[in-house]
């Protein structure tokens, strides 16, 4: 394997703890065989049926992604990046040690990658039970989300948000969060999946010009989506978002519900602003708690609110969820305009960098619209009083 060996080295000194075959414990920290991080090409392909359409699980906005078998009796899930980056293959290494170092119960565990050749693939672990998605739209099965299920899967996300943004070895925002990208465990727990991935292709959004950009982009934060302004707010909206389809069964645009109805938040605000916010709530739920669901819908339009700085941040939002004593503020008008449009801006550079937390808010700015600036920065003097009000 050649010039693998350094990388390995290296790896193996970065990372002090042995990690192996996801949640392992210990592993040998010395002498044995833990460099097992990188996996060689033939061995995925081998446990793929040399990436047969068979073992094909899907195929997202970075590529194709297939079960596998290893030769241990693990299942795992490889994903293949087809997106060439302009990342070498340093830069690359670099980012999936820090990705693996990344490990929450509600995060999908990264095991390693392959970098042989002109490709690259990273292989996690193997969820059974597809994504959120299949279960949430499809009115066959989502009985299998009773009410408390889905109040679980809520806080799950919560807390594998706060993670990222809080509590991981250094700070990652998302920026695809959406029903797809959570995956179920055999208790259907949920696990984020792909977090980190924005990081290995910097400069380059692959999602703005792929086939795939409409269903992600109603979960686009408008000051992102028209302005490139990147925090971790946007993977707020984007939670909000989910949550909203989570308590209603619908996916965030419909138009075959046609009139108000089509965009989940606007519909969801004019309920909110009759009083009326339970008509949200899933018809094909047989029980619900009304309390929760009437919380979970004030929450998503909270996170959902056009004044950036006036969306909860997840601590703010763990708090809210945990806590029987919480009167949720009222939210203000929610951020519709522009998330179904295109992004314009040129300079990508900026949106690189989501270790943006040195400033209060943690905004990167990918291009300097004035009028937003503006905007922007008034909402920020609102942000240290709604933070310290709670
Ligand atoms: N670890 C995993 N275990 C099981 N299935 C997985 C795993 N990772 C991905 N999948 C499945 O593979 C398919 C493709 O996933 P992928 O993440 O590439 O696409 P996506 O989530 O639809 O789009 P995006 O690129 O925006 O994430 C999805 O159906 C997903 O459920
Ligand atoms: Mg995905």
């Amino acid at each position: 394997m050649g010039c693998f060996s350094g990388l390995r080295c290296c790896l193996e000194k970065t990372l002090k703890i042995g990690r192996r075959g996801g949640g392992g414990d210990e592993d040998d920290d010395g002498g044995g065989d833990s460099c097992d991080l990188f996996f060689e090409l033939r061995t995925l392909q081998i446990a793929t049926n040399f990436f047969s359409e068979l073992n094909k699980l899907g195929h997202g906005g970075f590529g194709p992604v297939y079960k596998g078998l290893m030769p241990n009796g693990q299942e795992v899930a490889v994903k293949k990046l087809s997106v060439s980056s302009r990342q070498g293959l340093k830069e690359f290494t670099n980012e999936i040690i820090l990705l693996l170092k990344i490990q929450h119960k509600n995060l999908v565990t990264l095991l390693g990658c392959c970098a042989e050749g002109p490709e690259k693939m990273l292989v996690y672990e193997y969820l059974p039970n597809k994504s959120l998605d299949y279960f949430l739209f499809d009115k066959r099965k989502s009985s299998a989300l009773d009410w408390l299920k889905r109040f679980q899967i809520v806080i799950g996300i919560v807390r594998g948000l706060l993670y990222l943004h809080e509590e991981a070895p250094e700070r990652i925002i998302h920026r695809d969060i959406k029903a797809g990208n959570i995956l179920l465990d055999e208790e259907l727990n949920p696990k984020i999946s792909d977090f980190g991935l924005a990081r290995l292709f910097p400069g380059e959004d692959t999602h703005l010009d792929t086939f795939r950009i409409s269903g992600t982009h109603g979960y686009m934060a408008p000051e992102y989506a028209m302005h490139g302004y990147l925090s971790v707010k946007t993977d707020v909206f984007s939670f909000g978002v989910l949550v909203l389809e989570i308590v209603s069964g619908r996916k965030n645009h419909d138009k075959g519900l046609g009139g108000e109805k089509a965009d989940l938040l606007s519909y969801t605000w004019s309920l909110f602003q009759a009083g009326k916010v339970l008509e949200l709530v899933d018809p094909s739920l047989a029980k619900c708690n009304p309390d929760e669901a009437a919380m979970c819908i004030q929450l998503g339009l909270l996170c959902c609110q056009a004044a950036v700085a006036e969306r909860p941040n997840m601590n703010s939002i763990h708090l809210m969820l945990s806590s029987d004593s919480f009167t949720l503020p009222r939210p203000g008008k929610p951020g519709i305009l522009g998330r179904r449009g295109r992004w314009t801006t040129t300079n990508t550079s900026a949106l690189t960098d989501t270790n943006a937390g040195s400033t209060s808010t943690g905004v990167t700015k990918a291009s300097a619209g004035s009028s937003f600036v503006e905007d922007y920065s008034r909402n920020s003097i609102s942000y240290s009083s709604l933070d310290e009000g709670r």
